[in-house]
This record gives structure tokens, sequence and C-alpha cells, in this order.
């Protein structure tokens, strides 16, 4: 049974505005609306932006559907020195040390263009790539479904659902400039790994918690995962 809230957010990205109008996601809090989002994780720089946003969605109640591709194994084990080598294991780290998860993960094979995300009947609120690198950027660009991430972001894109990318590379070339605009101009948000530093982060696991906590807000979600900014600080706001 779908309630009203959800049902203005599953007919894609004007629900989710409405979504956001009328009553937001808070975490911490029991609430009856539901996340239920399409995950990509692929193999850019940036391994930690994923492992945030699955810990962050541990709390939310709903379920995802989790497509790790080969790469992004191979990046995570040089980044954050882990043997990590399926993406069971990458499940078992990213929750590690969670005790009441909310959210139900399903662990989807990227070669399998079977599976439920690679069809538009089945209903999402949209979907995520953290991080998602320039090949996986530029097969969605170009419509060109190689896998279930690329099929599965195409899908959002015909289905008119919000899809999220967080692209990381430096610097960019005139095609990847390109393949960003094309994205943009399909419907989808470039949301880059550049998490902002007015925060005062201290450690790599805030800038984590940055990137996770600016794609739940596009959601709708209200977190907790970085203080929202307050204004300049008076004490340090220069007096004219
Ligand atoms: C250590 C390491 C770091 C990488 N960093 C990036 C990166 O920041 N951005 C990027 O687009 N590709 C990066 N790559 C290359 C991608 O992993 C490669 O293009 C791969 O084919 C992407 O496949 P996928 O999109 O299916 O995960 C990196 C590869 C390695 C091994």
């Amino acid at each position: 049974m779908v309630g009203e809230n959800e049902r203005a957010c599953l007919i894609g990205c004007h629900g989710v505005r409405e979504l956001h109008q009328n009553r937001r996601i808070p975490t911490g809090e029991r609430t009856n609306l539901r996340l239920n989002l399409n995950i990509g994780i692929t193999g850019a720089s940036g391994a930690l932006y994923g492992r945030h946003l699955v810990r962050a969605l541990a709390e939310i109640p709903g379920e995802s559907h989790l497509i790790i591709s080969p790469a992004a194994l191979r990046v995570l084990r040089q980044e954050l020195e882990v043997p990590v080598d399926t993406p069971e294991q990458y499940l078992e780290l990213a929750l590690r040390e969670l005790h009441d998860t909310r959210h139900a993960f399903q662990l989807v094979d990227h070669r399998d263009i079977g599976a439920r995300p690679a069809s538009g009947s089945a209903p999402s609120h949209g979907m995520v790539i953290v991080p998602c690198s320039m090949k996986t950027l530029a097969g969605i660009a170009h419509g060109y479904t190689s896998n279930l991430i690329e099929r599965a972001a195409d899908v959002c894109l015909k289905e008119r659902r919000r899809l999220i990318v967080v692209p990381r590379e430096a610097p960019y070339s005139l095609i990847h400039l390109r393949n960003m605009t094309a994205l943009t101009e399909a419907g989808g948000i470039v949301l880059p790994a550049s998490p902002g530093f007015y925060q005062r982060p201290q450690s790599l696991d805030d800038l984590g918690r940055f990137i996770a906590g600016r794609i739940l807000a596009l959601f709708g979600v209200d977190h907790q995962l970085f203080p929202a900014w307050q204004g300049d600080d008076p004490e340090t706001t220069v007096q004219k």
C-alpha cells in the first residue's frame, strides 16, 4: 500500500518536489515515508562518498538496489586499503558498526540487465551514481547502456525520475564537460565530488558526509550529516 506522501514522490521529479513542499523525510525519527533508490557505485576516485551515502541511507526507511562495478571495488581497495573483493563485502564494510538499519539493501549484479532497476515499470524515487566515472558518465550521456548501472540511469532519464551523478576527474576534458552538459539537458543532476570547506571539515569522513548530505537533500531528506549554513559568524564578519 503506497501512502499519500509516497505516491507524490513516486511520480518522478515533479513528485519529489511536491514531497519537499508537503513533508520532508527527517532522519533520526520514525516515519512512514520511505525512500526507494537505485544506487550505482563506479570506479572513479572517491570511494568514501558511496560508502557514506549507504551509511546515511541505513537510517532512512526504504529499499535500495545497489549495483557495484568491478572497477569500483578495485578503486575502493586502493583508497581505503581494505580487502574488499565482492559487492557483499562492500556492503558489509559500509554498514559496519551500524546497529539499527531501517533500510533494505539489495545487491544486484552489474551484468544482470534483467534485474528490477532495468525496467521503468519498477517504481523507484530515482538513482544516484556515486562516485561516477567518466566512462559511466559517457555511457549514460550517449544512451549506451552497456551494463545495469548505465541501463538503470537510462531508465531514470526516460521515466523523468531523479538521476544524480557524482563525477570525479581532474582536469575535465571537453568530452567530459560535453557529457555532463548532455546529461543535465536530459534532466539529470551533476553533483560534483567537490565538498565545501566552509564547514571546516576535520576528517575525510566529514567530506564524505557532506556529499552524502547534499545527495539526500536533493531527495527531500532532512539530515544532520553536516550543520546547515547559518549565515556569517558575527565574530568573524568584518564590520563596515
Ligand atoms: C586507482 C584508480 C583511480 C581511478 N580514478 C578515476 C577517476 O577519478 N575518475 C574516472 O573517471 N576514472 C577513474 N579511474 C578509471 C576507471 O576506474 C575506469 O575508467 C573504469 O573502466 C570505470 O569503469 P566503471 O565506470 O564501469 O566503474 C580510476 C581507476 C583506478 C584504478
